[in-house]
């Protein structure tokens, strides 16, 4: 009799592990990226990257942070994107966006029900920069086969420099201008942790093992305001695209040299990311 119930009770908790297993398989480890002409940060091709949202004040429609979607009905972002206002009914998704100022046939608006930053985020350092977003209803991927959520980079994936990343947003390009009008995407290295706490120290925040960096420490281009949020995703040695950071800051000088975009750490979070969806 004890073994039985020992035995019922395996069975249950390998059930729910292989649930949450294939709960986070659902996403797109594939996407069509066009290595060819990402060089120097170009115009995306529309749903290029059909995981990639954009934040938006309700009642202004303006947009002031990326977002990723990660499940049917969850998307992240980073904490400092709700300076403004934390309450749900100030924000709304638009998934499926490409060009800011045109519709597009694509777009497909969510409402917001819950904004959930982390416990631990702090305003003034920017440690813990994320948050989960939860829409307002699923979203169905048969209808609208051209949205994907993006895969997570796993704890087994290690923070080295030489894999080959993509960051995009709608981020300024030029002086003057505050947002983009088509998705941006810049080809960058991943820098390890010792190469970005350097280029840091003494001027930045404090960078962490919880944070990532990406950057050409010799060019000019890279992530600006209106990208935080948005992903970078690496390729992986089998092929597999993850989303491996949340852009969270840079100098405010976007074009300056020998800087790197610090992003915090996907990885890092996981636990924090599947405990909040499975209980919210
Ligand atoms: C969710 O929000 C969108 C955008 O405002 C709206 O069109 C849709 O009807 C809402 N869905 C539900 C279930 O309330």
């Amino acid at each position: 009799m004890r073994f039985h119930l020992i035995g019922a009770f395996c069975v249950f908790a390998i059930f729910q592990l292989a649930y949450s297993e294939k709960k986070l398989r659902q996403c797109n480890s594939q996407p069509y990226i066009d290595l060819n002409r990402i060089y120097g940060g170009s115009n995306a091709r529309p749903m290029e990257f059909p995981h990639m949202a954009s934040l938006k004040i309700r009642y202004l429609n303006s947009h002031i942070c990326g977002a990723t979607l990660i499940d049917d009905q969850w998307v992240l972002t980073a904490a400092h994107c709700f300076s403004r206002t934390r309450a749900p009914y100030n924000w709304k998704i638009k998934l499926g966006e490409h060009s800011l100022n045109n519709p597009d046939s694509t777009e497909r608006d969510f409402n917001v029900i819950k904004v959930i930053i982390h416990e631990d985020y702090n305003s003034q350092n920017q440690l813990n920069d994320i948050a989960l977003i939860k829409l307002n209803q699923s979203v169905d991927f048969k209808t609208n086969n051209h949205l994907k959520p993006i895969c997570l980079a796993d704890m087994k994936f290690i923070v080295r420099s030489g894999y080959h990343c993509v960051v995009s947003g709608w981020g300024k390009g030029e002086k003057g201008s505050v947002v983009t009008d088509v998705l941006q995407k810049l080809d960058q290295p991943l820098l390890n942790y010792e190469q970005c706490a350097k280029a840091w120290e003494g001027i930045g925040w404090p960078v962490t093992n919880k944070h990532v960096c990406v950057g050409d420490l010799k060019s000019q281009q890279g992530v600006c305001s209106g990208d935080s949020g948005g992903p970078v995703q690496c390729r992986l040695a089998n092929g597999e695209w993850m989303q491996v950071g949340v852009t969270s800051w840079t100098t405010n000088i976007c074009t300056a040299t020998g800087y790197a975009a610090v992003f915090t750490q996907v990885n890092a979070y996981l636990d924090w990311i599947n405990k909040n969806i499975e209980s919210n």
